[in-house]
């Protein structure tokens, strides 16, 4: 052994799928310069912060967790403190105004700039629109050895009104069909059994292919059994899709379809583009189509402007669909959105009021939508040991349904077997091997 010490880096991730994701990426760009993982920070040469700006809270909790670390900065002046993703992209350099121990600040267009950032230490912030980002690879240090995330596009042309991804993330690009198809072949060589494809709106992908094209070229993957893909919008789920998804035999039937709201006029302050009739035809063609579909979505309470009829016709809306599960959340003013300065904002305590009848009625019908599925026969991949209970594996439906099972001997992470469900409760399928 020589006797310098071997680097180690800590990453915390905020947010969602895509800076999971992106996290994996920085992760596997620091493995390659020599850096291994440590699960704490007290223990790291690099911190990376991956941020998330998507409503209020994520933002403040990041900015306690950071004011945390300053007293270990102070101790160890060498430790460099990075931070990366939505915040970083927004803020720039007035994160280092505001908090002097952040060395870097490093957009989610700029991860590449990292290897730079710990060899050279050049620059501070890392923010520049970056239009080449669909041509560099690299180098993914997944945490998962069944299930990968790939990236299939970055960026939104959207601007949904309350939105801040199109600012943080930039302008849709997608990425070529050959480099994507080429990454996954790599991921089936090392017996990955499940692709998502990632994107803000996969259904206007467009390369030399569209994303129907592209799911097919997927499905002849050898080894690949499962392809799922987010976020689908309500405004581009063409036909052609809801029929790739029923013929194609990898593509699993479940589908995250964001509704935001059931009343057609915050639909338009949204700039949504489509009405809660247009929304609810989509729907109606993916059930008759594929009746043992799955379908979730994300739903805004309190948007500017929404009064109790608008809720009310949201309500109708979780009643009259029936969804299997809901991420639902009080509008968070983002600064720089069109939203933000929209009149009529509603108050905070009229907000949590509709927030929780909302949670309150899909929580009834997630549960009994559960419970159709006891004695039922599944198909479930196992991805690992459950994480709460020891005793039990987890794995997942086709239809994203969470199944834990006992532990048997002849089975393992990466199997796919079929089980009988015997329970049914709101988060979980309990299961018994056949
Ligand atoms: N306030 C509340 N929820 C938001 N979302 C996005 N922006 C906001 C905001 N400003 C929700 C939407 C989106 C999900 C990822 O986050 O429902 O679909
Ligand atoms: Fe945001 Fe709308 Fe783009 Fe989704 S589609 S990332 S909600 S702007």
């Amino acid at each position: 052994m020589g006797k310098e010490k071997v680097k180690q880096y800590y990453i915390e991730t905020f947010g969602c799928q895509m800076n999971v994701h992106d996290s994996e990426k920085m992760a596997g760009i620091l493995k390659s310069e020599g850096y291994i993982e440590t699960g704490s920070a007290k223990d790291a040469d690099v911190v990376i912060f991956n941020t998330c700006s998507i409503r209020q809270k994520a933002e403040q909790k990041f900015f306690s967790e950071l004011g945390r670390i300053k007293s270990l900065k102070k101790r160890r002046p060498e430790l460099q403190i990075a931070v990366a993703g939505c915040i970083a992209q927004q803020e720039g350099i007035k994160i280092i105004k505001r908090a002097p121990h952040v060395d870097f600040v490093v957009g989610p267009q700029n991860i590449n700039a990292l290897r730079d950032i710990i060899t050279s230490r050049s620059d501070s912030v890392f923010i520049d629109d970056n239009p080449s980002i669909t041509e560099v690879e690299l180098p993914a240090d997944r945490k998962d050895n069944v299930r990968a995330w790939i990236n299939i596009m970055y960026g939104c042309d959207n601007f949904c009104s309350y939105c801040i991804v199109p600012y943080t993330r930039g302008r849709e690009k997608s990425r070529a069909s050959r480099s994507i198809i080429n990454e996954i072949k790599d991921l089936a060589g090392k017996d990955y059994k499940e692709v998502t494809l990632l994107g803000q709106n996969v259904n206007s992908y467009m390369s030399d292919m569209d994303f129907p094209g592209l799911l097919k070229e997927i499905n002849k993957i050898d080894g690949i059994e499962r392809i799922r893909f987010i976020t689908s919008h309500p405004k581009d789920l063409s036909d052609e899709l809801i029929f790739a998804v029923r013929d194609m035999e990898k593509v699993c039937e479940h589908i995250h379809l964001p509704l935001q709201s059931g009343s057609t006029k915050i639909l338009g302050l949204m700039n949504r583009k489509y009405t809660y009739e247009d929304y609810k035809k989509k729907v109606g063609k993916l059930k008759e189509i594929m009746p043992q579909i799955t379908i979730t979505s994300d739903i805004i309470a309190g948007f500017p402007q929404e009064t109790d009829e608008d809720h009310k016709e949201t309500v109708k809306a979780l009643n009259e669909i029936e969804f299997d599960g809901v991420f639902a959340f009080k509008f968070s003013p983002r600064p720089g959105t069109r939203a933000s300065n929209m009149n009529g904002q509603v108050p905070e305590d009229i907000k949590s009021d509709r927030l929780y009848e909302i949670l309150e009625i899909q929580n009834k019908i997630t549960e009994r939508k559960n419970k159709e599925f006891k004695g039922t026969l599944q198909e479930i991949l196992i991805e690992g040991k459950d994480e709460k209970d020891t005793g039990r594996f987890t794995g997942r439906t086709r239809t994203n349904k969470i199944v834990n099972i006992p532990l048997k001997n002849n089975v393992k992470p990466a199997d796919i077997i079929t089980v009988k469900i015997t329970r049914a409760g709101r988060h979980s399928l309990e299961g018994d091997i056949l």
